[in-house]
């Protein structure tokens, strides 16, 4: 087999540069080459190719070896330097090698290029693996110390926010309903929610969640997983499936997996807005010595892999070097905070595992989450919360104030088969259904909302309809004094951020019984 390499040749004789090239073909190199004997055509040669060697004369008419090596050594290249000539001394030699010339070699004793050569390019090699662990191992206390620092940062950050939560809660519930004082307290409590939310990720990059681990099998999940993120993911992405048949099972949080899965194919779909392809798959993977002696991160032993792969605009270094810093993000403000591979990597770290990225410019990204694996099988799911979502086909009236949430949930329910009328805030909500009271089938009301509240858009739809079936929503564990009358007559209250299955379950409690439903 040969090998290519591609040498720079600083030599004022053709026939002596001709004998070298022969030598080294001799070597099996496959050799490509260029003869250059003065310092502008050498500067030429280097800035317009990268080299593997350049092997160089001593004395020349118009140039020296010792100027050579000094023109290759200020490009700042790695480029191995090799004398071959045939009258360098000793002395001279030596002082080569001091200047960073890799070896030397007699021109009437040619046979040592070749092993010269492939010491030169071994050595190389070797330098640029340490110095690519050297760069793991920085990368990794870098990691440890922002996770830390933001770990400490959210703990001070949770407290001070539950603070100011609970604060403006008690406020709105003295201040007076429809008042500008109410509709601040209502923003501050609005916003700190928000705030809370990001802690909560910055937590998870921190490795500091409590975790709920159950022994799972990723096939299902991605499996149940993507049938949600379909639909959030728009018509023009392809999404593929390649469960791994006989996958392990992972001792994990599936809730936190379902974050990890979530946020990555975010990412794919942010990064493909002309459409492509994602590619979900898993696979049983066994780690040994010798990958981990590459990937220093990395410990040996049996894992599940799970690959996320998209087509989208890829990532240059600069970018893949920062992507899982907490608040890194190349989107436009307000629509990326740049904690979605921060909350990911804290995620997989806590979990034991470690993640990877493949990523080009302009040729798509791979993620690859591994996993350690265990014995058995997956752990059954847990009665209720662990269940699919419930289905159904009911007119759903969905009042809530904040964009995003609404449209999730709407999403959510109508991905779940239900029809869904929307309103943004109570006031809407009533005369929605004031317009076909008989439409309606279950009402989903934000407990918080401007103006008029969920509990109080209740009570004025049940003035027409008494038995109207009824979930309120809130995010807060201090609730409206409203909603109190309302809880203790038997309303069913969903905690907010909600998951689909607790949703979905909500709404067929609620249903199912709807005929003992009344609340007044
Ligand atoms: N699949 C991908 N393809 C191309 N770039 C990506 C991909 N995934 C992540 N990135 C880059 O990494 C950055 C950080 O991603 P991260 O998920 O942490 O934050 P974000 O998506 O910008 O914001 P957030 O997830 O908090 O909404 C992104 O802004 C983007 O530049
Ligand atoms: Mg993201």
């Amino acid at each position: 087999m040969t090998v290519p390499l591609h040498v720079l040749m600083i030599e004022d004789s053709e026939d002596d540069a001709a004998l070298l090239v022969r030598e080294l073909r001799r070597g099996s190199y496959d050799v490509t080459h260029e003869r250059v004997d003065t310092p502008a055509a050498m500067s030429s040669a280097l800035n317009k190719e990268k080299w593997d060697l350049v092997i160089s004369d001593h004395s020349m008419p118009h140039f020296s070896g010792a100027a050579a090596l000094k023109l290759l050594r200020q490009t700042q290249s790695e480029t191995p330097f090799i004398f071959v000539s045939g009258t360098m001394g000793e002395e001279a030699a030596v002082a080569a090698l001091q200047d960073g010339a890799q070896d030397y070699v007699m021109k009437t004793n040619l046979k040592r290029l070749v092993p010269a050569v492939q010491r030169a390019l071994r050595e190389l090699e070797e330098r640029r693996e340490r110095k690519r662990l050297e760069r793991q191992v920085q990368q990794l206390q870098k990691f440890e110390a922002i996770g830390r620092l933001a770990g400490g940062i959210a703990h001070d950050f949770n407290n001070a926010i539950g603070a100011i939560m609970g604060w403006a809660e008690l406020g709105l519930q003295e201040a007076p309903p429809g008042t500008r004082l109410q509709e601040r307290l209502q923003k501050i409590c609005a916003q700190s929610q928000r705030t809370a939310g990001l802690t909560s990720q910055l937590l998870a990059f921190a490795r500091q969640q409590v975790l709920q681990p159950r022994r799972i099998d990723l096939n299902t999940l991605i499996e149940e997983g993507t049938s949600l993120l379909r639909r959030v993911i728009g018509a023009d992405v392809e999404v593929c499936l390649v469960p791994t048949p006989n996958l392990r099972v992972t001792v994990a949080d599936p809730v936190q997996i379902d974050q990890v899965l979530m946020n990555l194919c975010l990412n794919a779909r942010d990064a493909m807005p002309k459409g492509g392809r994602l590619v979900i798959e898993t696979q049983n993977a066994d780690l040994d010595e010798e990958y981990c002696r590459l990937h220093t991160y990395v410990r040996p032993g049996s894992y599940v892999l799970l690959l996320v792969s998209d087509t989208g605009i890829g990532m240059d270094a600069a970018t893949i070097e920062r992507i899982f810093e907490p608040f890194f993000t190349t989107k436009d403000v307000g629509k990326g905070t740049g904690l979605g591979l921060a909350t990911v990597f804290g995620i997989v770290k806590q979990h034991g595992g470690f993640i990877n990225v493949y990523s080009e410019p302009g040729k798509g990204t791979t993620f690859r989450v591994y996993l350690p694996s265990d014995h058995g099988v997956a752990d059954p799911p847990k009665a209720e919360s662990d269940e699919r979502p419930a289905k159904g086909t009911e007119t759903i009236l969905l009042a809530e104030d904040h964009d995003g949430l609404r449209e999730l949930a709407q999403e959510i329910l109508e991905a779940l088969g239900y029809h869904v009328v929307v309103a943004t805030n109570g006031k809407e909500a009533v005369e929605l259904f004031k317009t076909n009271p008989s439409q309606i089938d279950l009402a989903i009301l934000d407990v918080v909302m401007p103006g008029l509240g969920g509990p109080d858009a209740y009570l004025e739809m049940s003035a027409t309809r008494p038995s109207l079936p009824v979930v309120f929503a809130t995010g807060y564990t201090a609730e409206a004094a409203s909603l109190t009358s309302l809880v203790k007559k038997g309303a069913t209250v969903l905690q907010k951020p909600y998951s689909a299955k607790t949703l979905s379950h909500a709404i067929r409690g609620v249903l199912e019984r709807a005929d003992s439903n009344v609340l007044l």
